[in-house]
């Protein structure tokens, strides 16, 4: 099939190398010049396992061309919108750049007799937008151009995005047309998996639920880590027990310093700013988000209150592992409020480093080595729970700190083995040791 994706981020690259590897001819649009020349030499521009590889496999088949101009939009049978979708100081998402490229695209649609171009939004936006786009088609589109909306919303996580692309739990397919849902579902053919079809705002907010289901489940053991540390008791062991129990399972409830990245904080608001505009009562999801913030306050005041000296270490600065991305990571959050009460930081991650570097440039110092990263350190906080943090040699991280002292937001450690080996081991929901 001949595709365009418009838009190279996580999802529309990654939508891009998937669809190009089962043999269909892929256009990405994008909108500089200089990222465009990047890709064309098999350089993804964004951090994800597998994706160069993949990259510049297809680009070798020749299925998948990078370009600046909407022409491949004529000849496509479907055309994904696949633009970023940030969101304003209000919550609300910004759609301007989506409704910009439906400007486009509807001036690009082919009005050859029997040509039909199916539109689908694969940008996480709220209910109703669909419409919109429709709408902006229709005024720009030539005359006797068809073409039908539909909503495929993408569920892939950073980090396993290629994995989750060709795995998915289901394929959600939404659109008032039989035959845009027949071409779509005709795309996802080779993805073995269960399809749901639905109609087009069903397919909107089954994206921003998803993200909501998921980001309650980790507020909810948030919010249980703050009784059990109140109690005395090992949140750990309380999820391990409860989760057993197959209506609730134990999957996406570990406690930590709270969920961040560029889907669920940015999902959960948006769908608070869209609840309000309806009149829903949206107290639940706004505690959700509340929750999400207190964990990383609570884990701020642990390190304030347990540390004397001002030289700390940080290990994990992405706002989860096996990714670059830092967008709404915890870190940010933790490093801007230390360095605000006086503290100095030395940093170290596998990945994230120049995008932290963005941000706070020389207010931090960055280490390429782990290790050096803590030497004659107050204390060590983990942010991100890399693996390679999960191995380390306890005895050589004990002599090199300062202060036998690590905070860890992720609950990497046993704490009986961290009291065995010398260290005052604080973490998150479990007994301090
Ligand atoms: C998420 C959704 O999982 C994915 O389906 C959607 O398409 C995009 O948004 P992603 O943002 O890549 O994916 O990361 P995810 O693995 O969901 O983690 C989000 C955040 O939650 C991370 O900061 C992570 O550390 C945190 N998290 C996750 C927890 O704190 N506890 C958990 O149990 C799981």
């Amino acid at each position: 099939m001949r595709i365009t994706i418009i838009g190279h981020g996580y999802v529309g690259l990654v939508t891009a190398c998937v669809f190009a590897d089962f043999g269909n001819e892929i256009t990405v649009i994008g909108h500089t010049k200089e990222k465009i020349d990047r890709l064309k030499q098999g350089d993804p521009i964004i951090y994800e396992p597998g994706l160069k590889e993949l990259l510049e496999k297809n680009l070798k088949a020749k299925r998948l061309n990078f370009v600046l101009d909407y022409s491949s939009v004529k000849t496509s049978e479907i055309v994904f919108i696949a633009v970023g979708t940030p969101p304003k100081n209000n919550g609300e998402a910004d759609l301007s750049t989506v409704f910009t490229v439906a400007k486009k695209i509807g001036q690009n649609l082919s009005n050859k007799k029997n040509h039909f171009t199916v539109v689908s939004c694969k940008s996480t936006v709220p209910v109703g937008t669909n419409k919109i786009i429709e709408k902006i088609l229709k005024e720009n589109a030539p005359q006797d151009a068809e073409f039908s909306v539909a909503s495929c919303p993408e569920f892939l996580r950073e980090g396993t995005a290629i994995y989750d692309t060709l795995n998915p739990d289901r394929v959600v397919i939404g659109s008032e047309s039989n035959k845009a849902n027949e071409i779509l579902l005709k795309l996802h053919q080779p993805i073995n998996t269960k399809k749901v079809v639905t109609d087009l705002t069903s397919a909107e907010l089954i994206k921003y639920v998803s993200n909501a289901m998921l980001a309650t489940k980790i507020s909810f053991a948030n919010l249980i880590s703050f009784y059990a540390e109140k109690v005395g008791a090992d949140v750990e062991a309380v999820l391990d027990a409860v989760g057993l129990d197959q209506r609730i399972g134990r999957i996406f409830m570990n406690p930590g310093i709270g969920y961040g990245g560029s889907c669920l904080p940015k999902d959960v608001m948006a769908l608070i700013d869209v609840g309000k505009k309806l009149g829903i009562d949206t107290g639940f999801l706004e505690e959700i988000e509340k929750i999400n913030l207190l964990t990383r306050k609570n884990f701020l005041k642990k390190v304030v209150n347990n540390t004397n000296g001002k030289n700390l270490a940080i290990w994990g600065l992405a706002f989860k592992p096996y990714t670059d991305d830092i967008r709404f990571a915890p870190s940010i959050f933790i490093i801007e409020n230390l360095l605000k009460k006086g503290y100095k930081i030395d940093v170290y991650d596998p990945a994230a480093m120049e995008n932290i570097k963005k941000i706070f440039d020389k207010k931090l110092t960055y280490h390429n080595n782990l290790y050096q990263c803590i030497i004659g350190k107050e204390a060590l906080l983990i942010l991100t729970e890399w693996n390679e943090f999960k191995q380390v040699d306890l005895n050589k991280v004990r002599k090199l700190l300062k202060k036998p002292v690590i905070f860890d937001g992720r609950n990497i450690y046993n704490p009986q083995l961290m009291k065995n080996f010398g260290f005052n081991y604080y973490s998150i929901g479990r007994p301090v040791v």
